[in-house]
């Protein structure tokens, strides 16, 4: 589908030509209030009567859908978003109201939508201009998203798109603030948009090869450098755990290598790792059959790195970045790696594969050891690394560790700020022997006890001494229960943390 276009206008909400006119309310709030009060003025007071009655409270979520009579307002319709109390308002509750807002459009069949920004003055305290703006596009361009190519009956032609938002403003200034925070947004966004679209594709079109060839493209277009390793090149470069991986499958394996100069020559870069199983169906210790297709998103992790890689570029980010991408599937055959084999590693260390299912650890292990060559400053990696995560804390928040204290702080405060999540898990000493091997320098299980915990001390062990943190994102890079401006299904998490993450360390 085509890109969401974005526009900022000065204009009164009243005289402003538009399909369907959004607006904010603060529960409790007895009027509308700003340049809303000029509308509910215009409509002969009708926001105000269905406030005074009760009808509509201004809930989290809540909308109150208005048909305008001829020439009261420009716009052919008013839907109010109710945003909660006004003390309680952040970002996240604006990006909510805006994909109430791009769900209420769709279900109108209307293309066009245009938001009140009125709101904004009277919660400077809260948020400013910009991160108003930046909040609504980013929300706007994340609902709008969705995928249908692979649909070819009445489905995928019938839907309407959301096509066009407008933000309105109040002032040229205000118009300038909106379109800074506009620049940043829907590239921000639309990054996130090409992940979850990578994550939505089949294993049979996602493979490691489509993964690469969508590193090429992204390089070509925004000027990066690539270089992607065959399963030729994989070998001769000694990562053993991911050719271990590999081993069992007819699919090509890649690994990918996305530089991003932005910075002064020389300057040591920040790395993206991300997990890139392109289908895992357990490998020898074979998954479930149930719900097993969803173990095409496996690859989460690298679609976030690509995204966040090309987005770092489009924004001319000020920084030296690497994306590394070790991705192959993960079968069964009578070439796979077996429980209980031995196997090596780029980094030299000997590991014992107790369950080819910890499969996730060993492609990581050989990209964060092929990372420590940049000398980075900073190493973050994504994965959906461990179902144990999903039961620590389900969909919610992705599960953060590593092995340096201001750096998880950043990079959870990165996250705060764009609504994807992270909560810290301990890597404490007492967890380290249950992933001791009797046969080998280590095991890539420890059993079921803190499954995620154990999973990220493997990781850590090949992470040496670079400042490194560790993001689990196997209950949230994928979810049925979604706030409203995503779909059931991918999300695209932690494209923006990692856009934010590299732009808190720049400016
Ligand atoms: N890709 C899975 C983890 C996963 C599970 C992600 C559910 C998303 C949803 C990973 O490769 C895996 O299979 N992990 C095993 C590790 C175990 C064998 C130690 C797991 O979590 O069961
Ligand atoms: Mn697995
Ligand atoms: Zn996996």
């Amino acid at each position: 589908m085509a890109e969401l276009r974005i526009a900022i206008e000065a204009a009164a909400p009243s005289d402003y030509r538009t399909p369907l006119l959004v607006l904010q309310h603060f529960q409790r709030d007895q009027q509308p209030g700003g340049l809303a009060a000029d509308v509910d003025r215009r409509l002969g007071g009708a926001i105000s009567r269905v406030l005074e009655r009760g009808d509509f409270q201004g809930k989290k979520d809540e909308t109150l859908l208005l048909y305008p009579a001829d020439g009261q307002i420009a716009a052919e319709r008013v839907l109010v978003v109710g945003v909660g109390k006004r003390e309680e308002y952040t970002s996240e509750q604006l990006r909510r109201a805006v994909g109430v807002a791009v769900r209420q459009a769709e279900k109108l069949r209307v293309r066009e939508l245009a938001f009140s920004m009125a709101h904004v003055d009277r919660l400077s305290e809260h948020m400013g201009a910009y991160h108003a703006g930046l909040a609504t596009v980013e929300a706007a361009t994340l609902a709008a998203w969705d995928y249908r190519e692979l649909k070819t009956g009445a489905d995928a032609t019938e839907r309407v798109d959301v096509e066009a938002v407008t933000l309105l403003a109040r002032d040229t200034e205000e118009r300038a603030e909106f379109g800074r925070a506009a620049a940043y947004g829907a590239v921000a966004a639309r990054a996130e948009n090409l992940a979850r679209e990578l994550q939505t594709l089949p294993g049979n079109i996602a493979t490691p090869t489509h993964l690469a060839a969508t590193a090429e493209r992204i390089a070509a277009e925004h000027g990066l450098r690539v270089t992607v390793l065959d399963r030729a090149g994989i070998e001769r470069a000694g990562m053993k755990a991911l050719l271990a991986v590999a081993q069992g499958s007819q699919e090509e394996p890649r690994f990918i290598i996305l530089e991003y100069n932005g910075g002064a020559d020389g300057d040591p870069p920040l790395v993206l790792i991300g997990k890139g199983i392109t289908f895992d169906t357990g490998g020898i210790s074979i998954k479930p059959a149930e719900r097993m297709e969803e173990m095409k998103y496996d690859m989460s992790g690298a679609a976030a790195v690509l995204a966040a890689l090309k987005a770092i570029a489009e924004l001319r980010l000020p920084a030296n970045v690497v994306g590394l991408v070790p991705s192959t599937e993960n079968m069964p055959s009578g070439t796979a790696v077996k429980p209980g084999d031995v196997i090596g590693s780029l980094l030299g260390k000997t590991i014992e594969v107790v369950n080819t299912d910890a499969e996730g650890r060993l492609v990581l292990a050989d990209a964060l050891a092929y990372a420590r060559r940049y000398n980075p400053r900073a190493m973050v990696d994504a994965a959906t690394l461990t179902g144990a995560c999903v039961i620590a804390l389900g969909h919610h928040a992705i599960g953060l560790m590593g092995n340096d204290g201001d750096l998880i702080d950043e990079v959870r405060k990165a996250g705060q700020r764009v609504g994807e999540r992270c909560w810290p898990l301990p890597l404490w000493d007492e967890y380290r022997p249950q992933i001791d091997s009797a046969v080998a320098d280590i095991k890539n299980t420890g059993g079921r006890p803190a499954g995620t915990i154990t999973a990220g001390w493997f990781l850590k062990e090949f992470a040496g001494d670079i400042p490194w943190a560790h993001l689990d994102i196997a209950g949230t890079a994928w979810r049925e229960d979604v706030p409203p401006y995503l779909r059931k299904g991918a999300t695209g998490v932690p494209t923006r943390l990692f856009i934010e993450w590299v732009r808190s360390r720049v400016e």
